[in-house]
């Protein structure tokens, strides 16, 4: 029991729910399904004729292939790049017209408390803005060197620009895990910044 003498507790405000841009939500929603088509039926073409070791390669188990053979994986990727394609466009065009991106994004900011911030709060924040940055050029390469080897002679000057056939499929697929890697960072950073309320925001 509380004496009269005790000063009374103030009741503990929750702060508001995180609540998220419609674009980002969808951009996200998008993501998740294209890219998982994408992989997917990224991982049976590579079957067909492996990156690295050629035919006599090491071959990704069955059950993380889609498409059954070669061309089944060709049609869904190349149904699933539009999606894709088109969705990293829209939103990059959503973050330029309203700016978003100045808002949003990493900046020297981060940066200066990355390199001498004593707040470990503010740090991790500067981190999953750092993140989620860094993603975004790496998407627009995933689509670039492929469409480099899509239309090898219509876009040519950008198929050069990657020296050769072994380097371009080497840079496309290296794209695969630098995304499965940058997802579990990137949902790790949001949890630890905003925990589930931040996650779910994202998705609803
Ligand atoms: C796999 C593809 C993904 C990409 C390319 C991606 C990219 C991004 C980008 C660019 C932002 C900043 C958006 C903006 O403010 O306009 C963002 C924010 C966010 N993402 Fe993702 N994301 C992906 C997947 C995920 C997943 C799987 C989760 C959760 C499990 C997630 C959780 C979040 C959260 C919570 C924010 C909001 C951060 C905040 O408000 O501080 N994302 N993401």
């Amino acid at each position: 029991m509380s004496s009269s003498s005790e000063p009374a507790r103030r009741p503990k405000k929750t702060p508001p729910a995180p609540k998220q841009a419609l674009f980002t939500k969808i951009f996200h929603w998008l993501n998740i399904i294209s890219l998982t088509l994408m992989i997917t039926s990224g991982l049976q073409i590579y079957n067909a004729n492996p990156v690295f070791g050629g035919r006599a390669g090491w071959h990704f188990p069955v059950a993380v292939t889609l498409g059954g053979w070669l061309a089944g994986g060709r049609h869904w990727h190349f149904a699933a790049m539009w999606l894709f394609s088109m969705n990293l466009l829209i939103y990059g065009i959503y973050i330029f017209i309203t700016r978003r991106w100045k808002r949003r994004y990493a900046s020297s900011s981060d940066i200066q408390v990355l390199q001498t911030g004593k707040n470990p709060k503010r740090k991790n924040y500067a981190w999953h803005r750092v993140v989620y940055t860094g993603i975004m050029p790496v998407l627009v390469l995933a689509v670039a060197s492929g469409l480099a080897m899509y239309k090898p002679v219509q876009f040519s000057w950008l198929s050069a620009l990657f020296i050769n056939w072994q380097i371009l499929r080497t840079v496309h697929f290296i794209t695969v895990p630098t995304v499965v890697l940058f997802t579990f960072a990137h949902s790790l950073l949001a949890l630890k910044v905003g925990q589930f309320r931040l996650v779910k925001s994202i998705f609803t």
